[in-house]
């Protein structure tokens, strides 16, 4: 395919997020209960051959931003071999990966070589107790020297921090501290309702902006691209810099060039939606290329303006976690 993916409200997609598996080493509190969830059989997940065809369909269309999500990435076996396999098939793609860094450490210097760009890394709570609270599991060592490698390999770096209502003003300090020797940007984000079983638990962490700002008033907003998740702000002084990322009280729809594939394959236009093309079933009936272009084509357009949620998705959504739909 030789046209852009454009929808019908003038939005050109660019940035496809691939969820490679529903499955994790830790088991946030605000992402899946303790079982976990019910975890999909290996055959139900798209292979990488799968992953790279699709990929490349995309890439054909213009997308030249792909972000690796999980899950946890890192828990499937080879995904380092893909995403190898995916830089060489893709001339200047741009791509990142979304972790929690528990099994990152020794893909580290392959990743810096196949020139990846970036990482983002979720982090919550400098805290070893709270942190084996909020994940269930133990960690936090493993996390904080995977973040001090990849800066030293001088990999761009992000932190996702997200806020939940017993997060404290001395940990959102503890957090936003780590921007003042190092080079990242440390996102604040608020918490979602999308959790597995445990939705029930969540309320909105409200007015972020307002607590950071009583807790540094020489906050500043930077302009950030429209079609960013975060807005961004900085500290007089900080190396790093700070964003937020109010998933659920700010609309970006306005401005979204992205699109969602869950590792079952099923193709969303939105976080929020339920999903506008089985993948999987076309790719698995046989479709050629052309035809699977088109039925892209056609999903994409009828990205909705404003995705956010209904009344009634509202209950279907919470039983989805953030680990299958890729965050
Ligand atoms: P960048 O490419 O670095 O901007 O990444 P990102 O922030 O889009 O991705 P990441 O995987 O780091 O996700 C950070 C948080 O943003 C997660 O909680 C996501 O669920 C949330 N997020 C990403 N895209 C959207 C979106 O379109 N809508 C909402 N509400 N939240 C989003
Ligand atoms: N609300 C907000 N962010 C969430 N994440 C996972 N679940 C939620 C939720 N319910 C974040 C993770 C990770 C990113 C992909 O999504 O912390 O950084
Ligand atoms: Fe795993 Fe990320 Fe969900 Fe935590 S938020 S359980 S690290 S997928």
């Amino acid at each position: 395919p030789q046209s852009k993916l454009v929808d019908t409200h003038g939005r050109s997609i660019t940035y496809l997020r691939l969820s490679i598996t529903d499955r994790c080493n830790l088991r946030c509190r605000y992402c899946m209960p303790e079982e976990g969830v019910q975890f999909l059989d290996h055959s139900e997940i798209l292979s990488y051959q799968e992953l790279l065809r699709i990929s490349r369909i995309f890439v054909g269309f213009g997308v030249n931003k792909i972000r690796i999500t999980g899950g946890e990435p890192f828990v499937r076996r080879d995904c380092v071999d893909f995403m190898q396999a995916l830089m060489e098939q893709t001339a200047h793609l741009d791509l990142r990966v979304t972790t929690n860094g528990i099994a990152l450490s020794p893909h580290l210097g392959r990743l810096k070589e196949m020139g990846l760009g970036g990482i983002n890394l979720s982090l919550d709570t400098l805290d070893p107790l709270r942190f084996s609270q909020i994940t269930r599991r133990d960690g936090l060592t493993k996390v904080l020297a995977v973040f001090h490698q990849i800066l030293s390999l001088g990999i761009p770096l992000k932190v996702n921090t997200v806020v939940m209502e017993d997060t404290s003003d001395e940990e959102l300090r503890q957090m936003a501290a780590l921007t003042e020797d190092n080079p990242i940007q440390l996102r604040f984000i608020e918490l979602m309702p999308f959790s597995g079983k445990e939705s029930g638990e969540i309320k909105k962490a409200l007015s972020l902006e307002d607590r950071l700002v009583r807790l540094f008033p020489e906050l500043t907003e930077i302009s950030s691209a429209q079609i960013e998740t975060a807005r961004k702000f900085s500290l007089p002084g900080y190396r790093g810099n700070l964003g937020l990322i109010e998933g659920e009280s700010r609309k970006f729809c306005a401005h979204c060039n992205k699109v969602r594939i869950t590792s079952c394959g099923m193709l969303k236009n939105c976080l929020y939606d339920s999903g506008v093309l089985d993948l999987r079933a076309l790719l698995r009936n046989g479709a050629d290329d052309v035809e699977v272009a088109e039925r892209i084509q056609q999903a994409v357009l009828g990205k909705l303006k404003d995705g956010h949620v209904t009344a009634e998705l509202q209950d279907k959504i919470c039983e989805d976690s953030m680990a299958t739909i890729g965050g």
